[in-house]
């Protein structure tokens, strides 16, 4: 909306999330509480400014590269003060809606109801909420047609103001025009010594503007985080969210209360993902794929038919259609497998290219290794890939055989088809469709020999 404007308090010091970090910044599915917001804002067009105060250069270089207003408010005053200062970025004309860098979860589509309600320039609107138990909020106090005259905050109510039930929940949205002409006149005369933004809604009744409401659909959107409790709480109703979300668009989640999502999935149909499963950053699914249980799959591309068995952990790498890894297997970053590649338990990959069909069925260590098609790499094979100083690259020709507890000395090359035996230590090429074998001298055996026993 090209006359929306957003401000969005963040000033708060958060003293009981007991942390170093602010507490917007504090995180949520792995993303600051605030960047929650900002997409949200985002998500209605809006140009957006940010009042911080505690710890704002730490939060204003988080969202560096975002296209965002700043303004400090450097002692806390009140609600009413932070958008006071933050009034200068606020156009003579349009709406702005504000919004709290602690309340994660509100939906584009509860705020855009808010905002279209003031298109006139004579109303305002207010996201109100039925709390059964209201303590601590400001109550919305009515006449007695219904119309909005004040709200009354907690420390200021009389026992019968503090009956109601109907509580503001911060967010509201006001015409610019009402925004400078109001704010400059708010007083701090109440129990707090605060200017409450609040106060606005008095003076709007005063001038006889509307005031709408709009009930919160459900309380977790317009719940703030204060502490950690609170901040498990949202982020467990995220989680149930973005797992509703994904069922419906027809994921099999087999315990949706044990999947976490912390960035974004894409997926295909008859994806089916076993218990305590982490999805970090950008995740992709196609068709088919099986997620084992305790599995980490972070920034991953998955083609059809993929299957990943228990405990796998994969990072910053692609598996082609087809494939199998684990249980107990690790992809660690810039790994890429090609179709119907098998990789089997405890082994470890590090930048390593698997080409169609190749094999990796256990304890195994590829790293910096480009491997060609249907090879087969045994059980305790290691590439030697770091000298202390210099990584090297490990290259393996399609068809050849890497025999049981070798270890290839990088930068070495296994030729097409080659065979090398099991227990060899490889430092030079092995040939072509020949057997290399590099082991210690043949096997003897001594007769009578005595074990060592144990010292008294
Ligand atoms: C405010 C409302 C209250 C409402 C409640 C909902 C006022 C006066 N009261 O209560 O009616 O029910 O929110 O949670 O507005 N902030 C600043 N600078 C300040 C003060 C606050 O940036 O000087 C920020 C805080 O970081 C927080 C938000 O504004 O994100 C709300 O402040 P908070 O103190 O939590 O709310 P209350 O004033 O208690
Ligand atoms: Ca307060």
């Amino acid at each position: 909306m090209q006359d929306l404007s957003v401000v969005v308090l963040a000033a708060g010091k958060g003293t009981r999330m007991k942390s170093r970090l602010p507490k917007v910044l504090q995180p949520l599915a792995g993303r600051p509480l605030l960047a929650h917001v900002l997409d949200a804002a985002a998500a209605l067009g809006a140009r957006t400014t940010v009042v911080y105060g505690h710890g704002g250069d730490q939060v204003r270089s988080h969202f560096a590269d975002a296209n965002l207003g700043w303004v400090e408010q450097a002692e806390q005053k009140g609600t009413g003060h932070a958008v006071l200062v933050a009034l200068p970025q606020v156009p003579a004309e349009g709406r702005t809606l504000i919004l709290y860098g602690d309340v994660p979860l509100i939906r584009p589509q509860t705020l855009q109801g808010l905002v279209e309600r003031v298109a006139d320039g004579r109303s305002l609107s207010l996201l109100t909420l039925q709390m059964a138990d209201p303590t601590g909020y400001g109550r919305i106090l009515r006449d007695a047609e219904g119309r909005v005259q004040r709200i009354v905050e907690q420390k200021d109510g009389s026992p019968e103001e503090l009956a109601v039930r109907e509580v503001n929940t911060g967010i509201f949205c006001v015409p610019n025009t009402l925004l400078h002409a109001w704010l400059p006149k708010l007083r701090n005369d109440n129990k707090q010594g605060e200017y409450y933004l609040t106060d606005i809604i008095g003076l709007a009744a005063t001038e006889g503007v509307v005031i709408h409401t709009v009930q919160a659909p459900q309380a977790w959107e317009v719940e703030g985080v204060n502490d950690k409790l609170q901040l498990a709480t949202l982020e467990r109703q995220h989680q149930r969210n973005q797992a509703e979300e994904l069922m419906r668009g027809g994921v099999t989640l087999l315990d949706p209360a044990r999947f976490d999502l912390r960035g974004t999935l894409e997926h295909g149909q008859d994806v089916e993902i076993d218990v305590n499963v982490v999805i970090e950053g950008r995740v992709r699914l196609g068709h088919g794929v099986r997620i084992g249980p305790n599995v980490l799959l972070r920034n991953a591309v998955l083609g059809d038919g993929v299957v990943v068995k228990a405990n796998t952990v994969i990072e910053d790498s692609e598996v082609g259609a087809g494939s199998d890894l684990g249980p107990f297997a690790r992809l660690r970053p810039d790994s890429v497998l090609g179709e119907n590649v098998h990789v089997g338990n405890f082994v470890e990959l590090k930048k390593a290219r698997l080409a169609k069909g190749a094999k990796v069925g256990h304890l195994a260590y590829l790293g910096d290794a480009v491997i060609g098609e249907r090879v087969n790499v045994s059980a305790g094979v290691i590439t030697c890939n770091y000298d202390g100083a210099n990584k090297h690259v490990t290259t393996i020709g399609d068809d050849a055989f890497i025999g049981t507890d070798s270890q290839l000395v990088a930068p070495v090359t296994i030729e097409k088809g080659a065979y090398v035996a099991a227990g060899s230590t490889i430092t030079k090429t092995a040939p072509a469709d020949a057997l290399t074998i590099c082991r210690a001298r043949d096997q003897k055996s001594i007769p009578g020999w005595k074990r060592p026993v144990k010292k008294k």
